[in-house]
C-alpha cells in the first residue's frame, strides 16, 4: 500500500485516485499520524500532497521527520516537496509571486521518476515558494522556464519532489510518472481489483462480527445497496436489512428493491410499509426544514423499532464512502462536512449502542460502481442517479399529500423515460421534477383550464457541491413538455430551471 500524507491540498483525493487507477491500494492520513501507526500499515512508499500553506508559516503541517529513517521511498509534491527540502536540511525561498498554470518541463535525468518520458513535457504548476539550496545528496531532475528546480531526487535514499502537479489531467505524463514510482520506485504489485477487495472485506467482516447480526438501512441507492451485497456475501443471514418506505419514493421504487434483494439476491430483508406515518405527520407542513426534520425522526423511529425486534443485533452497517470520511475530518475543513450532516440520517449508532461497520470506507463512488458490478447488482441501479433522503417531499413545494405524490410520481416517470430515450441519464447528475404550488390558466380543446405548474431540473455535477444546469436539446424539452402535459391530468404548464449551484442548491428545498 502507499501512505498519502495530506497536506491539504485541493488535489489530494486526485492522488490517491490515480494511484488506485494503477491498481495500488493507498489510504489518506492526516500529518498528525503517529510514526508508530505509519509502520504498522507497512506502506510500499509515502506520497507527501501538496496544500495552501507556506513551510513558513508557523501553522505550517508537518508530519513527523522520522519517515525519512523508514528507508521507504518518499515523493513530495509541491508543498510535499518543499517540506522534503526543508526537513532534510535544504532550503526553499518565499516566492514574490504564485506560479500558476502550464509550464514547459525541461527533463535533465529520466532515469527514476521520468523513465520513458519525453525530454520536454508539459505540466501543470500551482504554486507560491519553491525549492533553492537541496540538502545533500539531492540533484535537479527537471525544471520550468520559471522555476529552476521543478523536480529533485535523492536516488540513494529513493526520495523523490515534483514541485508541479503530476495527479492532474493538466500534466499529461503525470500518470506514468505515478507509475515510475509505484512500480519502479516502490515495487509495488498491481493488488487492488474488486476482487481482492471482495476477498479481503469479506474476510474482515467475518471477523468483526463472528456469530453476531447485523443490520443495515437499505435505501435502494447505490451506496447501501452495495454495502448489502456484500456483508450478505460475507455472514449470509447473519444480515438483516431494513427498507422503510416512506411513500415519498418514485414509482415502483419500492417494489423493485423488494423483488430484487428479497428474491433475487435472496437476502433477509425486512419491508417496512411507514407511508401512513409519514404522511400523515406532514399534513398541513408547509416549511422545508420542518419537513426535512420530521421525515429523518420518523426514520429513525421506524428504525429503531424494526431493529430492536431483530435478535441479537449488535452491528450496524452503512454504505459510508471514502470522500464523506476524508472531508470530515480534513485538517483544513470546508463546508461539506456541514452539509453532509444536514443530509444524513444520523444518531443511530450512538443512541441503539451497535457497532458500527463501514465496509466501503476506503472507496470512491465509482470504485463502488465496479464493486456493485462485480457482486451481481444490475446496471440501472449501479447507474441510478442520487435520490435525496427525504425523497419527493422536498420535490413538492408546499404541502405534501397523497394526490400531489402521484401527480409527481408520473411526471418523474415520463421525465425519465423522454432523459433515458436520449440517452442522456448517465451523462446527468440528476434530473427530476419539482411540482409547484401555483396554479396557471390554460387552455385546452376548447376549455379554459386552471392548474398545477411542474419544474423541470437537470443538472451537470461531479461531486454535487457545485453544478450547471444542464443545456438539454430544445427537442428533448419540447418532448418532455408535452408529453407530460398530454398525459398527466391536473398539469397545464412546464417551466425549465436555469439556475446553477451556487446560487441555488440542486433540489428546491
Ligand atoms: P443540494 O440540494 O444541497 O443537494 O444542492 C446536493 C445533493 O444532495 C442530495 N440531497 C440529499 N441526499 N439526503 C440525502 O441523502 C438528503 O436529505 C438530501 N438533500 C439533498 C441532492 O439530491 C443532491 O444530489
Amino acid at each position: 500500500m502507499i501512505l498519502i500524507i495530506d497536506f491539504g491540498s485541493q488535489y489530494n483525493q486526485l492522488i490517491a485516485r490515480r494511484v488506485r487507477e494503477h491498481h495500488v491500494y493507498c489510504q489518506i492520513e492526516p500529518p498528525d499520524i503517529d510514526i508508530e501507526k505509519i509502520k504498522s500499515l507497512h506502506p510500499e512508499g509515502i506520497i507527501l500532497s501538496g496544500g495552501p500553506a507556506s513551510i513558513y508559516e508557523n501553522s505550517s503541517p508537518k508530519v513527523d521527520k522520522g519517515i525519512f529513517d523508514l528507508g521507504i521511498p518518499v515523493l513530495g509534491i509541491c508543498y510535499g516537496m518543499q517540506y522534503t527540502v526543508d526537513a532534510l536540511g535544504g532550503e526553499v525561498i518565499g516566492a514574490e509571486k504564485r506560479e500558476y498554470g502550464f509550464a514547459e518541463l525541461s527533463i535533465k535525468d529520466p532515469s527514476g521518476i521520468f523513465y520513458g518520458i519525453e525530454k520536454e513535457t508539459r505540466c501543470w504548476m500551482s504554486h507560491g515558494d519553491s525549492a533553492g539550496r537541496l540538502p545533500k545528496g539531492f540533484k535537479v531532475t527537471a525544471s520550468t522556464p520559471n522555476t529552476a528546480i521543478a523536480a529533485v531526487e535523492n536516488s540513494e535514499k529513493r526520495f523523490y519532489g515534483l514541485q508541479f502537479h503530476p495527479e492532474v489531467i493538466h500534466t499529461p505524463q503525470g500518470k506514468k510518472m505515478m507509475g515510475n514510482f509505484l512500480f519502479r520506485i516502490c515495487k509495488c504489485r498491481k493488488s487492488w481489483t474488486m476482487k481482492s477487495f471482495i476477498r479481503e472485506a469479506t474476510e474482515e467482516i467475518r471477523s468483526q462480527v463472528g456469530n453476531g447480526h447485523v443490520i443495515l438501512g437499505l435505501s435502494g441507492g447505490v451506496d447501501s445497496s452495495v454495502a448489502a451485497l456484500l456483508l450478505h456475501r460475507a455472514v449470509g443471514n447473519h444480515l438483516t436489512c431494513v427498507f422503510v418506505d416512506n411513500g415519498l419514493l418514485r414509482q415502483g421504487e419500492a417494489k423493485r428493491v423488494r423483488d430484487l434483494f428479497r428474491r433475487y439476491f435472496k437476502v433477509n430483508l425486512r419491508f417496512v410499509d411507514a407511508r401512513r406515518q409519514f404522511l400523515q405527520e406532514l399534513k398541513g407542513v408547509l416549511d422545508p426544514e420542518r419537513k426535512r426534520r420530521i421525515i429523518g425522526r420518523i426514520f429513525v423511529d421506524v428504525f429503531e423499532r424494526e431493529a430492536r425486534n431483530i435478535e441479537g443485533a449488535g452491528f450496524l452497517a452503512q454504505g459510508t464512502l471514502y470522500p464523506d470520511i476524508i472531508e470530515s475530518r480534513s485538517a483544513f475543513g470546508g463546508p461539506s462536512a456541514v452539509i453532509k450532516t444536514h443530509h444524513n440520517v444520523g444518531g443511530l449508532p450512538r443512541k441503539m449502542k451497535l457497532k458500527l461497520i463501514e465496509p466501503l470506507k476506503h472507496l470512491f463512488k465509482d470504485e463502488v460502481r465496479l464493486l456493485g458490478k462485480e457482486l451481481g447488482l444490475p446496471d440501472d441501479l449501479i447507474w441510478r442517479q442520487p435520490f435525496p433522503g427525504p425523497g419527493l417531499a422536498v420535490r413538492i413545494i408546499g404541502e405534501v399529500s397523497a394526490s400531489r405524490l402521484a401527480l409527481l410520481r408520473k411526471v418523474d416517470t415520463i421525465l425519465l423515460e423522454e432523459i433515458k430515450a436520449h440517452n442522456l441519464y448517465r451523462s446527468l447528475w440528476q434530473s427530476f421534477a419539482i411540482l409547484l404550488p401555483l396554479k396557471s390558466v390554460g387552455i385546452m380543446g376548447d376549455q379554459r383550464t386552471y392548474e398545477n405548474i411542474v419544474a423541470i431540473r437537470a443538472v451537470t455535477s461531479e461531486d454535487a457541491m457545485t453544478a450547471d444546469w444542464a443545456k438539454l436539446p430544445h427537442i428533448l424539452l419540447a418532448r418532455i413538455s408535452n408529453r407530460i402535459i398530454n398525459e398527466v391530468r391536473g398539469v397545464n404548464r412546464v417551466v425549465y430551471d436555469i439556475s446553477s449551484k451556487p446560487p441555488s442548491t440542486i433540489e428546491w428545498e
